[in-house]
């Protein structure tokens, strides 16, 4: 009887504490460094037209599947797929999608750490004072002298996996929920003000324009595949993040709103983000699509100028890497919990193992902003001229996770018998249970395997597009 199964790794003391947790896991560098990069990269407008999209049609669809899957198995990505594939009497194989997220839970952490680190490295920065009065050439030195450095790097992604690891070592309700509690809200106010400081002093109707105009000259499958992929990504989606953390989830509490809850909270910080750094980028003649330093060459300038900046900036990389560390707990232990689970081995031994892994994969990312810039073995395909870090990235974020979360929509939507389903998600307005489960059997699945053709070129050899 599926409601009897308990968690070995404990609970999350009420649902607003999960909530908290899930969104702890959601909001994080995607949100404040990431989204606005890529939006940047890519048009604006248009891409945060798809973005908002990908998250209505499936992300919040998929967020439900994941969480009910995870509450229903009650343990690690791996071993909750292998229990539920048992009871439906599905393929053993199903406990794949569990090993793929736990996959990319440990490729994606290797090169957010690095970026954390530069969170961290910044707190240092702004504190001593570096930034003071700066000017947008002498923030970009900053910038580039750090990158460059791969001992200060790894430096700081080893500060930085030392730091996920402590966390994740005292389990779920013992660090965790105490920091979550007092960092979101903070982080969230602080945003506020740094959007005060853009609306006072960068070009705010410029900032606006650019993210809500959609030019859709813009738009190509590469731009809709990174839309999709920046939703999985921002809402922890498809890599089994979610499920572990459903699997801590109390019984009576709501999947269908606390998912919504979790998406909308995160899906605003990152409008909030875009609207703190765009106005200040186009007041300072920067380039708004300059990549992965934009709001390492951005904020500063605006910590350098206003009044108190010192203090606010320090403030603000702290949550900055707050915000990174309750997502990157979470990108872990999925992993974690299964070495537990599979070897009997002890929490403490099973950390250890990850965060090695973790730390070693990570040079790859160190050195791709200095030394080992291209790889070479792929030049000529479609992978050319992309770093270990665009490759990881793109690997995981437009890739892995979409497929997770097609197959756990799949698995919720087709494979798990309609009594399951009903019974996990206790949605008590029959319309939206059908809402959901129509967008979780048809819309996402299709969606994703129809971006996924279309970016393959398989659409076009068919004449099914232009
Ligand atoms: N959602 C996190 C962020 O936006 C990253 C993350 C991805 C965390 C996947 C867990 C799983 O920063």
């Amino acid at each position: 009887m599926a409601t009897v199964r308990t968690s070995i790794h404990g609970y999350w003391s009420s649902r607003f504490v999960f909530v908290l947790a899930a969104a702890g896991s959601a909001v994080g560098l995607g949100n404040i460094w990431k989204f606005p990069y890529i939006a940047g990269e890519n048009g604006g407008g248009a891409f945060v037209l798809l973005y908002l999209l990908c998250i209505a049609l499936f992300g919040i669809p998929v967020m439900m599947s994941e969480v009910l899957l995870g509450r229903r198995g009650r343990s690690s990505p791996v071993n909750t797929m292998t229990t539920l594939a048992a009871e439906e009497k599905r393929t053993k194989a199903w406990r794949l999608l569990g090993v793929l997220g736990v996959l990319a839970g440990f490729l994606i952490l290797s090169y957010y750490s690095v970026i954390a680190g530069w969170a961290l490295a910044y707190v240092v920065e702004t504190a001593t004072g570096t930034f003071s009065g700066v000017t947008g050439e002498k923030a970009g030195e900053v910038f580039t002298n750090l990158i460059s450095n791969p001992q200060r790097l790894l430096f700081w992604h080893t500060v930085f996996i030392v730091l996920t690891m402590l966390v994740v070592v005292r389990g779920v309700s013992g660090g965790l929920e105490k920091a979550v509690r007092i960092l979101m809200p903070a982080l969230f106010i602080l945003i506020i003000i740094m959007i005060g400081y853009a609306m006072l002093n960068g070009n705010f109707m410029e900032g606006l324009k650019f993210l809500f105009t959609p030019d859709f000259s813009k738009l190509n499958p590469e731009v809709v595949l990174k839309a999709m992929g920046q939703a999985f990504f921002s809402l922890s989606l498809g890599m089994g993040a979610i499920m572990m953390y459903g699997s801590y989830l109390p019984d009576d509490a709501s999947i269908a709103t606390t998912s919504f809850q979790v998406a909308m909270a995160d899906t605003l910080v990152a409008i909030l983000a875009g609207l703190a750094i765009f106005p200040i980028v186009f007041a300072n003649g920067l380039e708004a699509s300059q990549g992965p330093g934009l709001i390492f060459n951005t904020l500063p300038l605006a910590f350098g100028q206003m009044s108190g900046g010192l203090l606010f900036g320090t403030i603000f990389f702290i949550l900055l890497v707050f915000a990174a560390w309750t997502s990157a707990i979470s990108l872990i232990e999925p992993a974690v919990a299964w070495l537990i689970e599979r070897f009997s081995i002890s929490r403490f031994i099973s950390s250890m193992i990850c965060g090695v892994v973790v730390w070693v994969i990570g040079l790859g990312t160190v050195y791709s902003f200095n030394s080992w810039e291209k790889i070479e073995v792929f030049n000529g395909t479609f992978l050319e001229n992309k770093s270990f870090f665009d490759l990881l990235d793109y690997l995981t974020s437009n890739i892995m996770l979409p497929l997770g979360g097609l197959l756990i929509c799949i698995f919720a939507a087709w494979s798990m018998t309609e009594k399951s389903r009903r019974e996990e998600l206790k949605i008590k307005h029959e319309g939206a249970y059908k809402v959901w489960r129509f967008l979780a059997r048809y819309i996402t699945p299709i969606g994703v395997i129809l971006i996924f053709l279309h970016v393959l070129g398989i659409l076009e050899k068919l004449n099914l597009v232009t």
